[in-house]
């Protein structure tokens, strides 16, 4: 029985790896996903100046998940590319680090795209086209000609490997386009989903709103997430062309969660609402939950029934 899994040509010990934007802030958290049992590890999404993010309280556990309205608090690209060009230096035999990018404009991202292109950095990219908490900046992958726009910009300066975060998607016919869009790009993978954004969650004992940017809107992870989640693994799963592979986050709480994103077509998941309550020890439960099921199923690897998702006919 194996979890290892082949991602754009590395072998990773087990599909595991953190959401950007929880525990991967600073260096101290990003070493501790470093020793931790995931088979990899993303950076915060950066800007290219460091930001200080919405005003707090702006991260809220909820029951059925957690609501944030952080804002893209980051300490700047070149704090993460220092970061990401020491560790490579320091773990040459190591999994390649993910980088991720969230610029307030194309030409910031295209600026960021440059810099990396530039630099030693042998890992993987990831441009975060979904984050839904920057007042006045709206989720740029809702707006399919201007994410068109961008990719075409994006691959005449970027050789590296680079895949996409999305933000979900609830229709078919937007399935269809951005898949028809995203096909025409060398794109190594997409990360479905980044959180719902601006749900609203409201404290039934004082009627007020639990996080205080936006009046109380934020984007929604957790338990509420898996099953939308799911469906966008699985649309683009069976839209993408082969050589894109899946990235699949969004409610996975235990290892049948994980196991159903994978059978759904991910090739690695990434959690966030759950290693937010647990801490980085989730990743050695979940490994060890999803070893057990493939037991009970037969599985010796992953292989085995990724993408496997059965319908009725
Ligand atoms: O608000 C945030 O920092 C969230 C970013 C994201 O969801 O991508």
């Amino acid at each position: 029985m194996s979890l290892e899994t082949t991602f754009l040509n590395h072998t990773f010990k087990n599909p595991l790896m953190n959401a950007s934007g929880v525990h991967c802030m600073t260096v101290a958290e990003l070493g501790e996903l470093a020793h931790s049992q995931a088979g990899a590890f993303i950076t915060k999404s950066c800007t290219l100046e460091k930001r200080a993010g919405n005003p707090e309280p702006r991260y809220y556990d909820v029951p059925l998940g957690s609501i944030n309205s952080m804002g893209l608090p980051n300490l700047g690209f070149s704090y993460y590319l220092d970061y990401a060009l020491s560790y490579e230096k320091l773990h040459a035999e190591k999994q390649p680090l993910f980088f991720s990018i969230a610029g307030m404009s194309a030409k910031e991202n295209l600026e960021m795209l440059k810099l990396i292109e530039a630099s030693d950095f042998q890992g993987i990219t990831e441009l975060n086209l979904s984050c839904p908490n920057v007042p006045g900046k709206p989720q740029l992958a809702y707006d399919f000609e201007a994410t068109a726009d961008l990719l075409a910009q994006v691959f005449q300066v970027f050789t590296k490997p680079l895949g996409i975060k999305l933000p979900p998607y609830f229709d078919f016919a937007h399935f269809d386009q951005m898949a028809t869009i995203l096909n025409q790009y060398p794109i190594a993978y997409v990360n479905s989903i980044n959180s719902i954004g601006n749900g609203l969650y409201i404290d039934p004992k004082s009627d007020t709103v639990v996080i205080k940017p936006k009046d109380g809107f934020g984007g929604l992870g957790g338990e509420y997430v898996k099953p939308t989640a799911l469906a966008n693994v699985r649309a683009f799963y069976t839209r993408l062309k082969p050589e894109i592979k899946i990235i699949g986050t969004g409610g996975i709480r235990n290892g049948q969660d994980a196991f159903e994103h994978l059978l759904c077509g991910a090739s690695m998941v990434q959690i966030g609402t759950e290693l937010h309550k647990e801490g980085v020890a989730i990743f050695e439960r979940i490994t060890q939950e999803l070893a057990m099921i493939m037991d009970e199923k037969g599985y010796q690897t992953i292989d085995e029934f990724r993408g496997k998702l059965r319908v009725m006919s």
